[in-house]
């Protein structure tokens, strides 16, 4: 583009403008703290993905508030990024744990520009099939994935539209973008979530708040390790990660926790500024495509 306005010889007062946002955009995609001065809330942000997400914001310039029900890993995160982050003990089923974490990080940091809903409970695994669902399982799953989602963003949209700014992201998965990727209850609410963000970004694109939605591909974090122990009873924690990194289908690589943290403060941050009801999908291209099983000429009779 630079080249193209220096061949039209454009010299004006506009050009010179226009060189100047272009290179302030560049410079923001460059080595520049993504998240500068921002203030974020993470739920789940003791383990996994929703502590890698941490640690990523810290480093990109944000003061995080990690809101976890456990109360022994949360605290050692947040000494972990001591003196950029704080723990606040939060059940996200429970509305008011939400709502005070939030306003817990208006109190703290004065105001609230991220918030993170990542929080999920898997449900059990080796599932049931859909004839014998336990609905009162399905109903413990949905609980924390979907109505802890609704509640985070009610109580960010309740800061964050006044203030007419904020990014509300919420984590997806694969399991909500195809079928048969997880148990019945948490696919279910999996697929609730980019529903949940287009609601929202439909109302809050009004007052200048974004809503995304990050959906990862399987990566070993305690969730889905917990989860594969037992399917396979008796096999170590290196085997169950090995096979989880031998999942995807993007030769070469794996979905590690930056990928999805690196992936969320690209969302979080101004550089995604025009970008809202959106569900990026971090999976190595797993939910594009499927291949035919044709056989090969020489296979045919
Ligand atoms: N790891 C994967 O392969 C993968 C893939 C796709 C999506 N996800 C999603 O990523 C998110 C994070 O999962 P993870 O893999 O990092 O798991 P994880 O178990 O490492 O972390 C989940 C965190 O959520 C917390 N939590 C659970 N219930 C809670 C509640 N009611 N209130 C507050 N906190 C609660 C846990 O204490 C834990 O710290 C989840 O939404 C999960 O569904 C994970």
């Amino acid at each position: 583009m630079l080249r193209f306005i220096a061949r039209r010889g454009f010299t004006g007062k506009a050009a010179v403008g226009f060189c100047r946002e272009t290179q302030a955009g560049f410079a923001s995609m460059g080595g520049g703290r993504r998240l500068e001065g921002k203030v974020a809330l993470i739920t789940g942000g003791a383990s996994g993905l929703g502590r890698a997400t941490a640690h990523e914001f810290v480093h990109q310039g944000a003061r995080v508030v990690i809101a976890d029900i456990d109360a022994q890993l949360g605290p050692r995160v947040a000494a972990e990024l001591a003196p950029h982050a704080k723990f606040v003990p939060c059940d996200v089923c429970v509305e008011q744990h939400v709502a005070d974490a939030v306003d817990l990080a208006v109190a703290e940091y004065g105001k609230l520009d991220v918030m993170h809903n990542n929080a999920a409970f898997p449900g059990t695994l080796p599932p049931p099939g859909i004839a014998d669902l336990d609905l009162d399982e399905f109903d413990r799953v949905m609980r924390v994935n979907v109505r802890g989602v609704v509640a985070g963003i009610k109580h960010a949209a309740r800061v964050m539209a006044p203030a007419g700014s904020g990014s509300i992201l919420c984590t997806g998965s694969v399991s909500g973008v195809m079928g048969g990727l997880g148990p019945h209850p948490y696919t279910v609410s999996k697929f609730a979530i980019p529903g949940i963000v287009k609601s929202a970004a439909a109302e809050l694109c009004r007052s200048g708040v974004r809503v995304n939605c990050i959906s990862p591909f399987a990566v070993a974090t305690p969730l889905v390790v917990g989860q594969l122990a037992m399917f396979y009873p008796g096999v170590g924690r290196e085997r169950i990660v090995e096979i989880v990194n031998g999942l995807g289908v993007l030769k070469g690589t794996r979905c590690e926790e930056a990928d999805v943290a690196k992936a969320a403060a690209y969302l979080a941050s101004d550089d995604a500024k025009f970008v809202t009801g959106h569900n990026l999908v971090v999976d190595g291209g797993f939910t594009c495509f499927k291949h035919l099983d044709l056989p090969m000429p020489d296979q045919l009779a």
